[in-house]
């Protein structure tokens, strides 16, 4: 028998349902903010990451799913969707009829990473991206976005880890005196340590090796080496946060520096208790070089990606179970009775009302657990009888009252009922 490969997982019915429930309150917080969604190919040249993600980041040398395609081109599996949004932004000159524009993307992602809980190959995120502005005004939007679609999801308890790792001029700065200061403890390092620490020494900082860890619990900060602007900014970020529920959820962290190149400025992550220590239910942060290293002009950027399966592994137990549902249930008793069940369900259903039923014959008992289970407002039963007569039994669900309604009455009655409870 084949099975899934590792770390790629089916979503499951029961399980869907759950993630519907999650995409859904987080579209409708999305578009409360005016973001738009975009959508992009899984597949992207490899070289787009490299520039991006950075060539000596853990995403690019050791977790990409890399190959050439017949014509010999190397593409991969996209492993985020930062790069592929500044992409498609500029190759659509979408930044032509507006710089400033606001994206959300719900896609897969693939890193080849070793699976665990809460670590995948493939794995799904619900990302924003706001392009074109440097205001901290728009640090502190993505950052009440990520916290408000956490908040509609009922996920309690996160914390925001806020820093900044300064400007391009900034970063340089701190990397070459990490460089030596690190360079004492060289030998501690673990072998991909010892290069980082030669050609991008702030990703020894990212290590997720105890040993490289330790040492970069006691390295300098970025917040110590910020220029006059990248503390204006921080500062204007902080401000904007005042008063809002958000500010709570947030501390600074100076060891925040993120695992991917293209962050400049602010940048955070949300840590949660459900998760391990080292794993985050989402993060992200500024990238006001990349539109220009892609070949735009200098424009600001922020945004975010929350991690779905581990934003389910923070979600309250009432969501983890989700029962399905029909708004109506058709329970029948007899062949003949399940046959003009068939009919009126697929009526119903043409009428736009979520309705199901029991195929297999079993006992009107059992029909009626079912209906219980799904949580039908209105069950609709049809024996022998009812259809000697041409009608139905309507039961209201929640008053347990029932009338009977002809065959011709059902869908009026049916819209009737669920009217009065607003649905
Ligand atoms: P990231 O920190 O690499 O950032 O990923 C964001 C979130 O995706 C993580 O916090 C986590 O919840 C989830 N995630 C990452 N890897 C895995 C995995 N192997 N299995 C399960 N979940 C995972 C980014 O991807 C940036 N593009 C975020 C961003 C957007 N920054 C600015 N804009």
């Amino acid at each position: 028998m084949y099975k899934a490969l590792r770390g790629m997982n089916d979503i499951l019915p029961g399980i869907s349902g759950i993630w519907q429930e999650l995409e859904k309150n987080a579209i409708s917080v999305l578009r409360q903010f005016g973001y738009s969604e975009i959508r992009t190919p899984v597949m992207e040249e490899k070289g787009l990451f490299v520039k991006s993600v950075g060539g000596e980041t853990d995403i690019v040398t050791k977790e990409m799913f890399s190959f050439q395609d017949r014509g010999e081109r190397d593409v991969v599996l996209r492993p985020e969707g930062t790069a592929p949004i500044v992409r498609a932004y500029l190759e659509a000159n979408l930044h032509k009829t507006d710089p400033f524009q606001k994206f959300y993307y719900i896609e897969p992602m693939f890193r080849s990473e070793r699976p665990q809980a809460g670590r995948l190959r493939q794995f799904h995120q619900i990302g924003a991206e706001a392009i074109g502005s440097l205001n901290p005004v728009v640090d502190a939007e993505i950052i009440l976005l990520l916290a408000a679609i956490l908040d509609k999801n009922g996920i309690k308890d996160y914390t925001i880890r806020l820093n900044n790792l300064g400007c391009h001029n900034d970063k340089i700065r701190l990397s070459e005196a990490l460089k030596e200061q690190l360079s004492d403890k060289e030998v501690l390092l673990c072998d991909d340590c010892k290069k980082r620490l030669q050609k991008n020494p702030l990703r020894v900082l990212d290590c997720k090796k105890d040993s490289c860890r330790n040492i970069a619990k006691g390295a300098l900060k970025s917040i110590d080496f910020l220029c006059e602007n990248c503390k204006n900014h921080f500062a204007g970020v902080k401000e904007y946060l005042k008063g809002t529920s958000a500010e709570k959820k947030c501390i600074n962290d100076p060891y925040i520096v993120r695992g991917l190149d293209y962050y400049t400025s602010t940048v955070f992550e949300v840590s949660h208790p459900a998760l391990g220590a080292q794993d985050a239910i989402g993060a992200g942060g500024r990238y006001d070089n990349l539109v220009k290293e892609m070949g735009g002009s200098a424009l600001g950027a922020v945004g975010f990606a929350l991690g779905i399966e581990r934003m389910l592994m923070a979600c309250s137990k009432d969501m983890a179970v989700f029962k399905g549902s029909a708004t109506v249930y058709v329970a029948t008793i007899g062949e003949k009775a399940a046959k003009e069940g068939f009919k009126i369900t697929t009526g119903l259903r043409s009428a736009d009302i979520e309705c199901n039923m029991n195929y297999e014959g079993s006992s009107l008992k059992s029909q009626m657990r079912d209906a219980d289970k799904l949580g039908s407002v209105l069950t609709i039963i049809i024996g022998d009888d009812e259809l000697a007569k041409g009608e139905i039994v309507l039961r209201d669900m929640r008053t347990k009252e029932q009338i009977s309604v002809k065959f011709t009455d059902i869908l009026k009655t049916v819209n009737e009922k669920l009217k009065t409870y607003n649905l």
